[in-house]
């Protein structure tokens, strides 16, 4: 098969054009501006300088493009070779980082995905079947269980990625009903490897786990019930792989790729416990955080940083992957509380979080006052 894999810079779409070429398909790996794609091992992906048309098995050509031009900015003639050569779409292109204006979000995420569905309903002999990844948390501020069949009910969003999404979805479904063979893909929260913790970049999640750890955000809004669900990248590329492979049987559905036993706010807490180097933050109910109390330092990393992200620590959502269960039979090799030592780990070992402080002296006559 020849896949087009958009997004294939970032972290699950290195990691799934890695995959599928290694199995024997031939990649066309869309980016914007990377030069180069890198694992999440951190080894980078050789790539070819080939036409999409002409593009061998077991091997990924690079093709830069930007999916908020109409026809993806390629000229007319590339874009025509493209349409022609591709069988199998996995649209994982998007802005994923927090904080920018809500107009980038809707060029990328959104007319992005037009952009891709219209390539893909153009292809030809036949339109070629699109997946769709998607974040679980369209479910924005949902509580209780969100399911695979679940859209739209009525829920807010923390920001304008998660409304972004959620209307790409929209259009997804729209294309669906106009006879484009897609499917939608929603993955919860991306961490490192299941068996060595690695993670190609420190961000997002890390982010915050540094500035808790470090003692730079010492309270956090936020309930000890509210759950969150870690997967490991190598699954969320086996089983996108998956998909995407026998994809007849995804058609018109929407399938959840999650790790699979969440992790309340109060496990989250008792894990970092368990490191002596790694401070904790309080865990305060909203009502009881005032932004006013806080330090100066304090109130920029909260302004950066966390006041985006502390709506994930409100919601009590849990994400069932029943269909995805019954459809490909893939679990998480690693989940909850393992995952989360598993990726604390690796920041540890790799010097990313755990800062060496000097310990207090012991009382006089202890060992250290020699
Ligand atoms: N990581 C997660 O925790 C997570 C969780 C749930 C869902 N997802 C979804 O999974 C997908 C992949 O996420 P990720 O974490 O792998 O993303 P990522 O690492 O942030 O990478 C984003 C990718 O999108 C490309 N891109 C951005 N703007 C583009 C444009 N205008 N035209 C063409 N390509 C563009 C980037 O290309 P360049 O590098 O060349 O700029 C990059 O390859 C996204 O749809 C995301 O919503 C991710």
């Amino acid at each position: 098969m020849r896949v087009l894999v958009t997004g294939a810079s970032g972290h699950i779409g290195a990691e799934l054009a890695g995959r599928l070429a290694a199995e024997g398909h031939a990649v066309i790996a869309l980016t914007q501006s990377a030069s180069q794609l890198v694992a999440n091992d951190g080894k980078p992906l050789p790539t070819v300088a080939e036409r999409a048309d002409q593009v061998g098995p077991r091997r990924i050509a690079s093709l830069r493009a930007d999916v908020r031009h109409p026809q993806l900015g390629l000229a007319a003639d590339v874009y025509e070779r493209l349409a022609t050569a591709v069988d199998l779409v996995v649209h994982c292109a998007a802005l994923t980082e927090f904080g920018r204006p809500e107009a980038e979000y809707r060029a990328v995420n959104v007319r992005g995905t037009e952009a891709v569905l219209t390539l893909a309903s153009t292809a030809r002999p036949r339109p070629a079947p699109v997946v769709h990844v998607s974040t679980t948390y369209v479910c924005g501020d949902s509580h209780g269980r969100f399911g695979e069949d679940d859209f739209d009910r009525g829920q807010t969003f923390a920001n304008a990625y998660e409304a972004t999404k959620f209307e790409a979805e929209r259009i997804v479904h729209r294309a669906i009903e106009a006879g484009v063979p897609a499917t939608i893909v929603r993955v919860s929260i991306v961490v490192g490897a299941s068996r060595t913790g690695r993670v190609r970049n420190f961000r997002h999640l890390y982010t915050l786990l540094r500035l808790f750890t470090d003692g730079r955000i010492r309270a956090i809004p936020a309930r000890y019930g509210a759950l969150v669900d870690l997967v490991p990248i190598d699954y969320v590329a086996t089983a996108l792989g998956r998909v995407a492979l026998e994809v007849d049987a995804a058609i018109g559905r929407t399938f959840h790729i999650v790790g699979g036993r969440p992790l309340s706010i109060r496990d989250f807490s008792d894990v970092l416990a368990e490191y002596p180097a790694f401070d904790i933050p309080r865990v305060l109910p909203p009502e009881l955080f005032s932004v006013e109390t806080l330090s100066a330092e304090e109130r920029r990393y909260h302004d950066l940083v966390l006041r985006m992200y502390a709506p994930y620590f409100l919601r009590s959502v849990v994400f069932s992957n029943d269909r995805f269960l019954a459809t490909y039979g893939l679990t998480s090799p690693l989940a909850g509380k393992p995952l989360l030592r598993r990726i604390l780990d690796y920041c540890a070992t790799a010097g990313y979080l755990g800062r060496t402080r000097a310990l207090p002296p012991l009382p006089i006559g202890g060992p250290s006052a020699r």
